[in-house]
């Protein structure tokens, strides 16, 4: 069942939900903000495991959406962050969707109070030091986030850097892909008040873990409504985060809160990309969002390099998407780091539960990998503080 070119989408005013079967590619629907009819969005493509995602086509401009669990859409339209839904037909189903018993929950738990005195310094850098923080974000699903985030991890780990590492994606990937038991996780942390050490897990000398669970889910959703929660995490971590060099936030493939959370206290995004036109329009998404971000808290979110991944040069279609992103580093300036190889080794290193540079050192893609982080910690050295490398 499709939309149809009449039914419109309102912001602000109309929280009804739109399911994602309810969607086909190809549809087109008429989004509004604050009362004017935006260009037509073609839905090109609904499906992401366990998630209601969506990507829409804005002119010429891509752009994520994220049906959250607590029942809204949160898009994205270049002009700031807004709710929408859509009118809609299906009613049953949507009850069933608004029966999920996290989508009504009202939490009694008390959230940390968001106190900006809590932060020493520059707000988006809240402890003055000196450290290299990074998101690693592109809207689409399956282009090395993980994967990059474990792997640069571990390479700067070695270079004697201590690294935290934030997994803010509800499907707990980072916890999996090491095999980590968690029993406290981001939730506990930024919801629950925990203390960060009992929420951390180590996972190498130099790596510390914040892990996430279906429980970050509730964690967003109890978050939405407080006002200043776009800065949770420059104001709980500002207290612990000076025991590290660098702090990695992987993010679910989808524009959510903690996405925006990650990106306003990192305040910069690293963007892999695989050669699929996706993927590119993927990292377009992210560059919008942190665009949104910048225009809605005046702050700097900004792109510091594009890292090419599974790239397999004998295919035709890496040359056409190499060929299209030189363009974008050029207009922000930013570098494209070494290629990441297409390479079997990767799953196998996630089935063993390992880093991929402790499962194979010698593999191609861990080797990739090295070069890749040398090259960014040439282009960030600045932020490091003057620390010598191992
Ligand atoms: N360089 C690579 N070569 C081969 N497979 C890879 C490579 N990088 C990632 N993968 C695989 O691609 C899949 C998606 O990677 P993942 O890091 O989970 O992406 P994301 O976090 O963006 O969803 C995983 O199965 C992973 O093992
Ligand atoms: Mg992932």
């Amino acid at each position: 069942m499709g939309f149809g070119a009449n039914h419109t989408v309102g912001a602000e005013t109309d929280t009804t939900v739109c399911l994602e079967s309810q969607i086909t590619e190809g549809d087109e629907i008429k989004p509004t903000v604050g009362g004017a009819i935006f260009p037509q969005f073609a839905v090109i493509s609904s499906s992401e495991r366990d998630l209601l995602h969506l990507v829409l086509y804005y002119t010429e401009k891509w752009t994520g959406s994220y049906a959250s669990q607590s029942g809204y859409i949160c898009t994205d339209f270049g002009t700031g962050c807004y709710n929408f839904g859509c009118h809609k037909a299906n009613t049953e189903e949507l009850a069933a969707f608004r029966s999920d018993p996290r989508a009504e929950k009202e939490s009694t738990e008390q959230l940390p109070a968001l106190d900006i005195d809590r932060c020493r310094g520059d707000p988006a850098h809240p402890s003055g030091g000196v450290m290299i923080r990074l998101v690693i974000a592109n809207q689409k699903g399956g282009v090395s986030k993980t994967t990059t985030c474990l792997s640069l991890a571990r390479c700067f780990a070695e270079r004697g850097l201590k690294v935290l590492m934030i997994d803010t994606d509800s499907q707990g990937s980072i916890a999996s892909s090491l095999g980590l038991k968690v029993t406290n996780s981001l939730y506990h942390f930024l919801i629950a008040n925990y203390r960060f050490r009992d929420c951390v897990l180590p996972a190498h000398a130099n790596i510390d873990i914040l892990c996430s669970t279906r429980d970050t889910v509730e964690a967003e959703g109890i978050l939405t409504p407080r006002p200043g929660r776009e800065l949770i995490f420059q104001v709980t971590l500002s207290t612990v985060e000076d025991a590290y060099d660098v702090v990695l936030i992987d993010v679910a493939p989808s524009i959510t809160l903690l996405q925006s959370c990650a990106m306003m206290y990192a305040q910069q995004i690293l963007i892999p990309l695989t050669m699929d036109p996706l993927s590119l329009q993927g990292a377009f998404a992210a560059l919008q969002t942190s665009k949104s971000l910048n225009s809605l808290f005046k702050s700097q979110v900004r792109p510091v390099a594009i890292l090419p991944v599974m790239v397999d040069r004998r295919l035709q279609m890496t040359d056409l998407i190499m060929n299209s992103i030189q363009p974008v580093a050029d207009e922000y300036g930013i570098p494209i780091l070494n290629s990441i190889r297409t390479d079997s080794t990767v799953p196998k290193a996630t089935r063993a539960r390992q880093f991929l540079i402790d499962y194979d050192p010698r593999s191609k893609a861990a080797e990739d990998y090295r070069t890749a982080s040398e090259q960014l910690l040439e282009h960030l050295k600045g932020q490091l503080n003057g620390k010598v490398l191992a």
